[in-house]
């Protein structure tokens, strides 16, 4: 957890400040962040420039621990039932970083805003309501399916993936992996009536996100979206440094791109749209899936549910399989259960972030919908994210805890995107 102890300051701040405003000014703040991040975790003592207040969303659960472990918090400026408003010296969110990941062993788990207004938005939990009824109706499809998923093409996915030096956002080498994912799901998925693949630019970093569309039939307004972010991170090292990211996330996109190969040979036509997406950006703010879910919802875009797939290889605990209940949608993730039930038939069990950790939360936050399956319990996370060790040696040595989750992305694909009844079978004809 050291490792990602200066990211999560520097990711928590991105996340609040939002992408225009990240490139015209705040960046003096992000360095100050920055800086304080360092001196709360080494450089005690170092001199650091002032630095302005920023707004703090701290987690209820968090607060009274704070307070008795000699946290100088201040009065709190507003509250809710899950979070109150603090104000913050930005070169003191190092420390609050440091002490809260020292006191509860864990990265981030606080928010900084940079006015009051966007910090009062984060107080409100938005309530995801699904919109369609998540039914279990196509196992004759979903059951020769998921028995194909290889774990020899999800391990070529990961040493791809892994053979760039890393995919940071704003690298050479992460706008290449980008169009690597690209090909990948445009060779796989050419079978596919009407299927696409499009790179979706950002307007501040030159990473582009992928998105893979397969229009629906009848039903081609509702959206289904699998999803996982392609980018990864080596702490605070910038664009040079070696960051493989098997685990976070090469795990994920490979269990996209499984997903994609079988959905392209059954040569499905669903009745509603599937996307797959692989988010950039996300170990910087989830800045990716932020841009791309607040225009999916300024569209007023029907995204009937989302699944995330982030860190699938690594087995840190005796369950295979752990659903999120933070940041996400209770009906989905009950459907997500059914799905494991019904077509992967392994143990399954529960685990919290505590903040907003991953990709789902930017869907989430626009009221979609959302689920994310993890790969062990929060406690016993894989340790070598974001470093250099981030390798398949340490993620189990080969791909078979991702077959797991690839099992799922089928399942969740065709029950909650249903195959059109096919025209040669269709009825009266
Ligand atoms: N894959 C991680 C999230 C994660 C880490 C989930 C450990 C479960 C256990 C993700 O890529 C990440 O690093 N998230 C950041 C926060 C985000 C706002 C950038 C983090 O956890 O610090
Ligand atoms: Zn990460």
């Amino acid at each position: 957890m050291k490792t990602l102890l200066g990211a999560s300051v520097i990711l928590s701040l991105t996340l609040s400040v939002g992408a225009a405003d990240f490139d015209r000014g705040t960046a003096p703040v992000l360095e100050a962040a920055k800086a304080g991040a360092k001196e709360g975790a080494s450089l005690k003592g170092q001199e650091l420039p002032a630095a302005p207040a920023l707004w703090v969303t701290l987690g209820k659960a968090d607060i009274p621990k704070l307070g008795a472990l000699g946290f100088p918090l201040g009065p709190a400026i507003l509250s809710s039932e899950r979070a109150a408003i603090y104000r913050v010296d930005a070169d003191k969110l190092g420390q609050l970083s440091a002490f809260m990941h020292e006191t509860f062993g864990r990265c981030a788990g606080f928010f900084a805003h940079d006015t009051k207004a966007e910090a009062q938005a984060d107080l409100k939990d938005p309530v995801a309501r699904a919109s369609v009824a998540y039914t279990l109706d196509q196992s004759a499809i979903v059951k020769p399916l998921v028995a194909r998923v290889s774990e020899g093409k999800l391990k070529a996915t990961l040493d791809s993936l892994a053979a760039f030096n890393n995919r940071y956002y704003s690298a050479a080498s992460g706008v290449e992996a980008s169009r690597w994912i690209a090909s990948q799901w445009t060779t796989l998925s050419a079978g596919l009536p009407g299927a696409s693949v499009k790179l979706h630019t950002h307007a501040n970093w030159k990473q582009p996100s992928v998105i893979l569309t397969i229009p629906g039939s009848d039903l081609a307004d509702e959206i289904v979206v699998l999803g996982g972010h392609l980018d990864s991170i080596n702490g605070w090292s910038g664009e040079t440094a070696r960051a493989p990211g098997v685990d976070d996330n090469a795990s994920g996109i490979a269990v996209l791109t499984e997903t994609v190969r079988l959905l392209g040979e059954s040569g499905l036509k669903p009745r509603r749209t599937i996307q797959v997406m692989g988010y950039a950006a996300e170990e910087v703010g989830l800045r990716g899936s932020k841009d791309i879910a607040s225009q999916y919802k300024k569209a007023g875009k029907k995204v009937v549910g989302v699944i995330q797939f982030d860190m699938t290889n690594f087995k840190g605990s005796p369950e295979e399989m752990f659903m999120l209940t933070d940041y996400t949608d209770p009906s989905l993730t009950a459907f997500l259960n059914q799905l494991v039930d019904a077509y992967v038939g392994v143990r399954r069990s529960t685990t919290k972030c505590g903040y907003a950790c991953s990709d789902h939360a930017s869907w989430n936050q626009q009221g979609y919908p959302a689920a994310l399956s993890f790969e062990s319990h929060f406690d016993t996370m894989n340790h070598n994210i974001h470093t250099d060790h981030d390798n398949l040696a340490n993620a189990g040595g080969d791909a078979k805890h991702s077959v797991h989750f690839a099992k799922l992305g089928v399942a969740f694909a065709v029950e909650l995107a249903k195959s059109a009844p096919s025209l040669k079978l269709g009825a009266g004809r």
